[in-house]
């Protein structure tokens, strides 16, 4: 038998500390992780080595794809702030990161096939046949909008442009990674342009989801608000 497990939506931009968020939650309440992000960037990634992103992007071709790919998520390595995500079996957790992939996912994420062929995957994680813990934390842009529109709890979490950058920057170098700030800004605000003014389930807060802006407030200040949610809502126990 298939039973339906509790959901929490994290939704948001780039940046705004939802994963980590998501991952403190998921440990403490013992909930598997769908960080969809990694979906879309693991279909860009693929569809950018199979030569698919032109001018001209053959959706078909696209959803054909994605289709093809076994997408798998594993535990987090112990030194990975990341879920552990699988292709065809191979680990392409650290390699769908960059920035560059980013961009790739989100030029595949605005065609309506592609989500669609992702969306099976993604409830699946929600039962208890697709997923071995007790509930699910489900991070990306349309989890409490479109896959998951009866979630327990809801979240979106916003953050000023200028405070995703700094604190990307802040990642990169202590990375030991060169981060030019005017780019990542730049790189942000035309992500999150696409991200939200596409017509498939662009990027917004569900009517239900409780909206919680972090470009003031700390990461802890964020889980606290989060974890008092939690407890309201009877997730905790
Ligand atoms: O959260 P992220 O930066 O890993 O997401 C990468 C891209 O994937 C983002 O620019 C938009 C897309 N995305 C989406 O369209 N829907 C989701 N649920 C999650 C991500």
């Amino acid at each position: 038998l298939t039973a339906s497990l509790p959901v929490i939506t994290i939704d948001g931009s780039s940046g705004a500390g939802k994963g980590t968020l998501t991952a403190r939650l998921a440990k403490l309440l013992d909930y598997q992780i769908l960080d969809s992000g990694a979906v879309y960037r693991i279909v860009g990634l693929a569809a950018h080595q199979a030569g698919l992103l032109t001018d001209n992007i053959d959706e078909t071709a696209l959803a054909d794809l994605t289709q093809s790919l076994k997408i798998e998520f594993a535990a987090a390595k112990a030194d990975s702030e990341h879920v552990t995500v699988l292709v065809n079996a191979n680990d392409v957790s650290e390699v769908i990161r960059t920035e560059e992939v980013g961009n790739f996912a989100s030029k595949v994420a605005v065609f309506p096939k592609v989500r669609q062929a992702l969306l099976e995957l993604q409830k699946n994680m929600a039962t208890s046949q697709g997923n071995p813990k007790k509930g699910l934390i489900a991070d990306g842009r349309d989890m409490g909008t479109v896959v998951f529109p009866d979630a327990t709890l809801k979240v979106y979490l916003v953050a000023s442009s200028e405070a995703r950058a700094a604190r990307r920057v802040s990642q990169l170098t202590h990375a030991g990674k060169q981060a030019d700030f005017d780019e990542i800004l730049a790189q942000i605000i035309a992500r999150d342009e696409r991200d939200s003014t596409r017509s498939a389930s662009p990027a917004k807060a569900a009517d239900d989801a409780i909206v919680i802006d972090s470009s003031a407030i700390d990461a802890e200040q964020v889980f606290n608000q989060v974890w008092q949610l939690c407890v309201e809502r009877g997730l905790t126990i």
